[in-house]
């Protein structure tokens, strides 16, 4: 059980374990618990961040790939698209998503320390997965540095209802119902306990807003969906502000056959 006094390492280690046995019943279970809505907002999260078509777009705590899949038909077949997650179980389910497609990559890796070069996307999505890291900012962090000068972030995560009535039942369908269908489903003891009690856990909109300027990012601005009880965030990697090598000469950009180079 996730206690509030763990350390980020076991954090990390529960988090991950978690995610891993409960991958095969995951995507059954995002459908149920949110109604399907869950498709919706990740559509809307990938119009917002707009790869160009034939760019670059990274997912990170991609789980089974469903933003990677929606960043792919943006970039296009020209375009590239790498998905980031730690739990290779999910990873292996996107990659059997994937089937093989052309400019679609799974990589197994930490959010809080991203194998690839400074500056190289063009856009970065996060669906659902900021708020179960360890270290949060430092992941802004890391997202901040691997994106290109200009290119943007955009956050799709849990976040504060702004409506009594509604925030009341959310309250109770979180602490009633999902456990109760997420437990029966996944096999899982708590991991659909974790879920609300993350989420309570987890700053609001502004006070991500703030993370996010924290992190280096300008332009930060949110919409909230579902009353606030889901929220998008947008951010900007100020244009001129690349550290490191330019992207343009970053060899990670033309490793083999065209794939992004993963540093290990
Ligand atoms: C709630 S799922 C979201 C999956 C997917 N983005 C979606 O919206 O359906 C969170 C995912 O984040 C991954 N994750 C959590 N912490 C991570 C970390 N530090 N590094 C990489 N992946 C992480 C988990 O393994 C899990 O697959």
């Amino acid at each position: 059980m996730l206690l509030p006094e763990q350390s980020p390492e076991q954090k990390g280690r529960y988090v991950r374990a978690m995610f891993s046995a409960i991958a095969r019943r995951y995507d059954l279970l995002n459908t149920l618990l949110s109604f399907g809505l869950h498709k919706r907002w990740k559509q809307y999260a990938v119009a917002v961040a707009a790869p160009p078509p034939g760019g670059l777009a990274l997912d990170v705590c991609c789980g089974t790939g469903d933003l990677v899949f929606l960043l792919h038909r943006r970039v296009g077949p020209q375009g590239r698209v790498v998905g980031v997650d730690f739990a290779e179980p999910m990873l292996h389910l996107a990659r059997k998503r994937a089937g093989g497609a052309r400019g679609v990559w799974f990589v197994q890796g930490d959010a809080q320390a991203l194998p690839f070069a400074d500056g190289t996307f063009h856009a970065a999505t996060v669906g659902f997965g900021v708020r179960n890291v360890a270290d949060p900012l430092g992941t802004l962090r890391e997202l901040f540095r691997v994106l290109r000068p200009g290119g943007r972030l955009v956050v799709l995560e849990f976040s504060r209802p702004r409506s009594r009535l509604f925030g009341a039942l959310y309250d109770l369908y979180s602490y009633t119902a999902i456990p109760w269908v997420g437990r029966r489903l996944s096999r899982h003891p708590d991991a659909y306990w974790y879920l609300p009690t993350s989420i309570r856990g987890w700053p609001d909109q502004e006070a991500f807003r703030d993370l996010l300027h924290q992190a280096g990012f300008r332009s930060v601005w949110y919409r909230n969906l579902l009353f606030g009880a889901v929220a998008v965030h947008a951010a900007d990697k100020p244009p001129g502000r690349q550290e490191g090598r330019p992207a343009a000469a970053n060899p990670s950009l033309a490793g083999p056959e065209g794939r992004p180079e993963v540093r290990s």
